[in-house]
């Protein structure tokens, strides 16, 4: 029998990156499209080794990232206690508009080895990248906290890793007076309302053409919180 205690944030390492893409794939499952060609195959070995590849090179290239976990010690009568991943979520300080052109920052034709998808996956990021990018423009060189990534495994869903980990975000940006945003999938938006965003775009626009009419297209929603500028009396 397993008795479950609170969840705990804490830093992840780089050992804890496949297991942590485990968590990811079962959790997006296949309900989000946008995660579906981005991580391709993110459910086979083949796609979560390369999948946990792309993350460990993010993770050792942005200096700006902080990669996090959530937790939760188990207790088993006979095994004692341990901790177990139960979530992910990147957050990154972005001083600088993202690359427009995918290619500039993923090895696209390792990771989307066929034309139609490299070229599918270029267009969605094209226009993924757009809101962030604005935000970050209008942040007058300050920079925004971009949550790029926030995954909990469905068995351990609504103990509130979902809510730590991105209240976790939103107090550093309180603390440094800047602005959040997210690329929201709408399963999150009551939790993001939770934690003080709000809805900018209710649906962000993917103009992808008329060959990939017939692809699934991502439904984001993009919200913000602040920044809130405190003035001492
Ligand atoms: C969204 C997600 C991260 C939430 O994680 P979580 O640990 O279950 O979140 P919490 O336990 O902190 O939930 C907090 C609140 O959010 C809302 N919420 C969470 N999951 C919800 C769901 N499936 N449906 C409706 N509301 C939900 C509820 O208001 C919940 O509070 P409650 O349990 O007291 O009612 C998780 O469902 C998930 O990983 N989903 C798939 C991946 C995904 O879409 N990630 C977001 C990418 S932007």
């Amino acid at each position: 029998m397993a008795a479950i205690n609170t969840v705990s944030i804490s830093p992840l390492s780089d050992e804890e990156i496949p297991i942590s893409f485990q968590v990811l794939s079962k959790s997006f499952g296949h309900d989000a499209p946008f995660v579906d060609i981005y991580f391709p195959n993110h459910d086979t070995p083949s796609g979560q080794a390369q999948g946990s590849k792309r993350l460990t090179e993010w993770k050792h290239s942005s200096e700006a990232s902080t990669f996090l976990k959530a937790t939760i010690a188990t207790t088993a009568c006979d095994e004692g206690s341990q901790q177990t991943i139960i979530g992910l979520a990147v957050w990154t300080l972005m001083k600088e508009a993202p690359p427009a052109e995918l290619a500039k920052v993923e090895n696209v034709e390792e990771v989307w080895p066929d034309e139609a998808d490299r070229e599918f996956m270029t267009r969605l990021w094209r226009d993924y990248v757009v809101p962030r990018s604005k935000a970050i423009e209008d942040s007058g060189g300050k920079g925004v906290y971009v949550l790029e990534l926030l995954t909990v495994h469905p068995d351990y869903q609504r103990l509130g890793a979902g809510t730590a980990l991105v209240k976790w975000g939103t107090k550093a940006a309180i603390e440094q007076e800047l602005q959040v945003v997210v690329e929201g999938t709408p399963v999150a938006r009551r939790l993001y309302e939770n934690c003080g965003l709000r809805t900018k775009i209710e649906e962000m626009r993917f103009d992808v053409g008329e060959e990939f009419a017939g692809r699934r297209k991502p439904k984001l929603i993009f919200m913000t919180r602040g920044p809130f500028h405190f003035v001492l009396a």
